[in-house]
This record gives C-alpha cells, structure tokens and sequence, in this order.
C-alpha cells in the first residue's frame, strides 16, 4: 500500500485536485438510471462522493481506500448528510481479502494510478469480487485530454486490453450520454450468468459449408453446461447458415425429466448490424419458441444466422 503518500494529499488545507466536493456527473446519471443499485463497491472511494451517492440511489454501498484520512473525511460526510453507507481501509489490488462480493463496482479515478504491473493486479481484484453478471463502470484520465498535467493518460485502446475487450465493448456510450447495449453484450451475459458447472462433451453432427480458411466447417456451433446445483442444463448454439434453419436434435442421454425453462434467440440477416443509439435493440434477444423435450430428446428449430441460449430444468 501507498497508504502516507495518498493520506498526504488529503491534509492539505483544501481538497486534493480531484476532489470537488460532490460526485462526477457520468456517476450521477448512472444513478439516475437505476444502475447503482444492489451491493455497490466505490474502489478509491476517497472521501466518499461516489459511494455516498450509490448509498442514496438505495445501494448497500461500500467505500474502500488506502487512505485513512480520506475515509475519516468520507465518514465524516455520511455522518453530516445522515447517509448510511460503508467505508474501509483496503487496497484495491487485493479486494479479494473483503470476502465480500459485489453486483457493481464504481471507480472513479483509480484505475489511472496504477503501472502496468498493477492495473493487471487490479483487473483480476476486480474480477475477484465481482458477481457474475455485474458491472464496472470505471472513469479515468483520456488520452484525448489536452496537457500533461495530471494522471497518466489512458486510451480506450488500453481500456480494451486491460480488461480482454469482451468486458468492456459490450456497452457502447457518447460523451455526456447515454449507454446502450452492443449486440455481444447479450452472449457474454448469458455465458457469464448460466455458462456455470461441468462443460458437457457434445457429439455434434451438423452439415457443413467450405469457406476461404477451412472445409466442411459445421452450421452448427454448440457449447453445453450442467449445473448440477441449479438442475439445469444449458445450451450455446450458432447456425451460421444465411438462409436455412437447422433443426437441432439433442440427445440427453440420461438426463430425466427434463423441460425447456427459457429459449432466448438472438438473429438479424445483416451479419454487420449493430445497436445504436437511436435503435438500441435493433439486435437483442427474442424469446425463441416451439422447442420441446420428448423421450429425452429435445428439438428446437434454428433460424438462420442466429445465436441461441436453451435452457433446460431437470427433475
Ligand atoms: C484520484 S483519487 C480518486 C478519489 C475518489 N474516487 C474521487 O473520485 O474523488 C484516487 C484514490 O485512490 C486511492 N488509492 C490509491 N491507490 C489505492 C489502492 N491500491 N487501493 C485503494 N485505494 C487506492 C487514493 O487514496 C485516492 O483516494
């Protein structure tokens, strides 16, 4: 921990420079839409903006620094304005050691203190205390900002790495905005909330198309988990074909008493759709129909160029 250097720049007279004294506006309008909600963890929380305004929202909010001063002052804010909200010492690069776990986590401002070293330690923190399914919504330095004054400087490009791009692209934003959803966002959700227990060793047997890069590549692209705990099965599939539907047969080979509990199916004709603002579910997920589990078989038809998640109850 840096645990002097950040207290000294809490025992000035006035606040540091990146304090000013009420929370940012791009966590206001998360607020606004609901989105601090549930357990909220506000990472380099500082004197508690942030954290003190999820706890407003209605969040059960958590504030976490190095700097105990910075915590002295947050308390001393919830104190003043009779907000019930957290705080604690810990360092962000082991949030792990909270033994807690968080539906989103809020950091405004800590991401661009880091080195390269720790930023890849505080990702996996991040990841650590995050539910499956949950949020980050991170404010840093842009490398659009003019000048060499401040923290160091952080591109989207940098943002994509740090976090493997699949964790951030999915939510599209405009400056001073509004966020939609892009169209990979609901496939990295379903993996991430149902894609949970034993991988299951699929047998696919599919027709297949020769492309540049490879022959006989199957329209069918199917991945499958049993979640014994939850008593389902789920099931990730792809017909890549552009104009037929793929009758999927499945064989449950012993999994009894088995019932389709939610078909979710993505599909647009155009491979190059996406959401935009304006139409921000131009590409969402549809409820699917007219799948059904018979004999321990379930069949469910595929539409063409499309993405589904099966789910199935057992017992
Ligand atoms: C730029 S300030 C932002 C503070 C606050 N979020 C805000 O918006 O006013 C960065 C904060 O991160 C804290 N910090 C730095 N390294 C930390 C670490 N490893 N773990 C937790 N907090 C840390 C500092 O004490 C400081 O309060």
């Amino acid at each position: 921990m840096t645990t002097p250097s950040w207290d000294a720049a809490y025992a000035g007279n006035g606040p540091p420079p990146w304090d000013v004294g009420r929370p940012q506006p791009a966590f206001i309008r998360l607020a606004e839409q609901g989105l601090l909600a549930g357990q909220v963890l506000d990472a380099g929380c500082g004197t508690g903006e942030q954290t003190l305004l999820a706890a407003s929202s209605g969040a059960d909010a958590l504030g976490v620094d190095v700097s105990p001063l910075a915590l002295e002052q947050a308390r001393g804010k919830a104190a003043a304005r009779g907000i019930k909200a957290r705080f604690e010492v810990a360092d962000a690069l082991s949030l792990g050691d909270l033994g807690m776990s968080f539906d989103t986590v809020i950091d405004s401002g800590l991401f661009h203190v880091f080195d390269d070293d720790n930023r890849a330690r505080y990702v996996a923190s991040l990841a650590s205390v995050l539910r499956p399914g949950g949020h980050l919504y991170l404010m840093c330095f842009s490398d659009r900002q003019p000048g060499a004054l401040g923290p160091r400087r952080v591109s989207q490009d940098e943002l994509r790495a740090a976090f493997e791009v699949n964790v951030i692209a999915p939510i599209m934003t405009e400056p001073g905005g509004a966020a939609w959803r892009q169209t990979t966002y609901y496939p990295y959700l379903f993996a991430s909330v149902y894609g949970r227990g034993d991988a299951l060793q699929l047998s696919v047997k599919s027709p297949g198309y020769d492309s540049e890069v490879a022959d006989n590549v199957p329209y069918l692209d199917i991945a499958g988990v049993h979640d014994e705990a939850g008593r389902t099965l789920t099931f990730f599939a792809v017909n890549r074909h552009e104009s037929e539907a793929l009758d999927l047969e499945l064989d449950l080979q012993g999994f009894r008493k088995a019932r389709i509990v939610d078909h979710q199916v993505m599909t647009n004709a155009d491979l190059d759709a996406v959401n935009t603002l304006s139409a921000p579910l131009a590409v969402a997920p549809r409820k699917g129909s007219g799948g059904e589990v018979k004999d321990e078989q379930l069949t469910a038809s595929l539409p063409p160029y499309s993405y589904q998640m099966l789910r199935v109850g057992l017992g």
